[in-house]
């Protein structure tokens, strides 16, 4: 191990304290408060980190494919919303197949806040019906297609007995859908690359996502070919990220497009070393790349949410993994490199052009097309990047992997880089097809998978069972393996993990329960099995139970 490498882990594990690594290194189920080593305190002060609880206090499960969320021993959920559910007195409804989520605490109280849901697509079955003979949908499918994607604003809170619910009374909860107007930022603006429009339709296909430093939510495009054309929209105006704020609907939702227009997966923004903002993320497709964009300007807290403006203008990078290398995906790169191909030079005549056909540009620059990229985050411990390579059979990588990118001089506005793969999906480590990523404060990755539903207890993924949530320490002697915390319903993927401040909680998404059913009368999951109900419904959850 290089002397980089060995400084780096030695400072991530006093960041950290040693209880998690402790924990980690002598076994599961046990605290080890003792164990926490002088020093580990002002370490942790150093960091800005307090650490509250380990995410390794628990007794993994084992793989199952019981029709449930199911949780290690001591663990609980309550389904705060499913698909359908009236959110507020206006009646609006909770989207459905719900992903992404993101809690803001209201004034920074522990027990009630808003939580950000995205909802990414839809269904014929459960809930637009089917296309007509000539394959096309009515016009009142089109607004549930439309209805029923985008995001949730929802008032949740925790009442006396510790279970999180659902507040209809709030003067915050709405809906953000295929239907809101969104006015687009940066150089696309306006431009020829997107028909001319400064405000666009609506905001669909919504994946993941992050949140700002000055407490606003990004929700990522992704895939939204389908949407756009049953509903005969512009493509152009979607595969976007979108900027809302919870709490403030004067605040206009809108579409920053100098960060590229692909299939978003997600976005997670730190600070570089002089203070722009760094915004990393991935294009969920098949050989596709990692990105990140920079800020022309600094970060400045005070101004608030007029910081929003910094994602307006900037540097657009990819990254090459041969060359260690981020590409920033200019005009004139991308002309140059085109010279002579008349196809290319008549597509990437403006910087808009650019953005739109990001990923285009991307490759044609020798960024490295890698294996589906989902989420993107970065580790609050030592800056480093971690990128889940979900998996990509078109050359034998069925099981995905996680990456990690190490910034050179650890600062994100570094344009070169070295990486490493820090976990692999199979059989050896239990899991498959890892996507969205979160960190707990005992330097633990929260990582879930999405096995698809038509691949899930098939053939080479029959190991594995249902999808599940898997906890991988990033410091100590079992970094990189991968403990089972909790298993999804049959055919359902869990998305969008998100802790409460001080981690007594963790919403999660379990979406598509019951995909691949066929007929209405013979569902193949009944998930969430509410009383009286006749079919499965995608749904957000709180876990409760994690021990300090
Ligand atoms: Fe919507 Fe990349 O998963
Ligand atoms: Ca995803
Ligand atoms: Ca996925
Ligand atoms: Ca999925």
């Amino acid at each position: 191990m290089t002397e980089e490498l060995n400084r780096r882990k030695f400072l991530t594990y006093v960041g950290t304290g040693v209880t998690a690594l402790t924990v980690a290194s002598s076994g599961l189920g046990m605290l080890a408060p003792k164990a926490e080593a002088k020093g580990a305190k002002a370490a942790s002060h150093l960091f800005g980190f307090n650490k509250k609880v380990s995410g390794l206090n628990f007794k993994p499960i084992e793989p199952t494919d019981k029709d449930d969320l199911v949780l290690p021993k001591g663990y609980k959920y309550d389904v705060i919303a499913s698909y359908g559910d009236i959110i507020n007195q206006k009646g609006d409804t909770f989207g459905y197949n719900n992903d992404f989520t993101m809690f803001f605490p209201i004034q920074g109280s522990k027990d009630r806040g808003l939580l950000w849901v995205n909802h990414e697509y839809t269904n014929e079955l459960w809930v637009t019906g089917p296309k007509d003979k000539n394959g096309k949908f009515t016009k009142s499918q089109i607004e549930k297609l439309l209805y029923n994607q985008g995001g949730s604003i929802i008032e949740i809170y925790r009442d006396e007995e510790g279970i999180w619910k659902l507040d209809t009374k709030s003067k915050y909860a709405r809906r953000i859908t295929g239907l809101t107007p969104f006015k687009l930022t940066g150089p696309a603006k306006g431009s020829k690359a997107v028909g001319g429009s400064d405000v666009v339709q609506g905001t669909f296909a919504n994946c993941s996502g992050g949140k700002t430093l000055w407490n606003t939510v990004l929700s990522a495009e992704e895939n939204y070919e389908k949407t756009s054309e049953d509903a005969n929209l512009d493509e152009r105006h979607y595969g976007w990220i979108v900027e809302v704020d919870p709490f403030d609907a004067s605040f206009a939702p809108r579409k920053h497009t100098a960060l590229g227009r692909f299939h978003h997966e997600n976005s997670s923004m730190g600070l570089t070393n002089d203070g722009r903002l760094a915004v990393y993320m991935g294009d969920d497709k098949k050989d596709a790349c990692v990105y990140k964009f920079i800020s022309k300007n600094k970060y400045i807290k005070s101004r608030g949410k007029a910081n929003s403006d910094l994602l307006e203008e900037g540097t657009l990078y990819a990254a090459n993994l041969k060359d260690g290398k981020w590409v920033a995906l200019t005009l004139e790169a991308v002309r140059e490199k085109a010279a002579g191909n008349k196809e290319m030079l008549e597509k990437f005549q403006t910087q808009a052009d650019v953005l739109v056909y990001a990923s285009e540009a991307a490759v044609l620059l020798g960024a490295t097309p890698t294996d589906r990229p989902e989420d993107v985050e970065i580790s609050p411990f030592d800056k480093t990047v971690f990128i889940a390579h979900t998996n990509n059979s078109d050359h034998g990588n069925i099981h995905g992997h996680i990456t990690r990118f190490l910034e050179s001089n650890d600062d994100l506005g570094s344009l070169t880089f070295d990486f490493e793969i820090f976990a692999c999906g199979g059989r050896q480590s239990g899991f498959s097809a890892p996507d969205n990523l979160t960190f707990d404060s005992g330097g633990n990755l929260w990582t879930v998978t999405d096995i698809s539903s038509s691949s899930v207890n098939k053939g080479v993924h029959s190991t594995f069972k249902n999808n599940g949530v898997f906890v991988i320490p990033t410091i100590g002697q079992q970094e990189g393996e991968a403990f089972q915390f909790a298993s999804a319903p049959v055919e359902a993927e869990l998305t969008g993990p998100c802790f409460t401040d001080d981690e007594t909680a963790l919403f999660l998404s379990v979406q598509h329960p019951g995909e691949e059913t066929e007929d209405k009368k013979n569902p193949t999951s009944m998930w969430p099995h509410r009383k009286g109900d006749n079919q499965p419904r995608p749904s957000v959850v709180a876990i409760t139970g994690f021990k300090y």
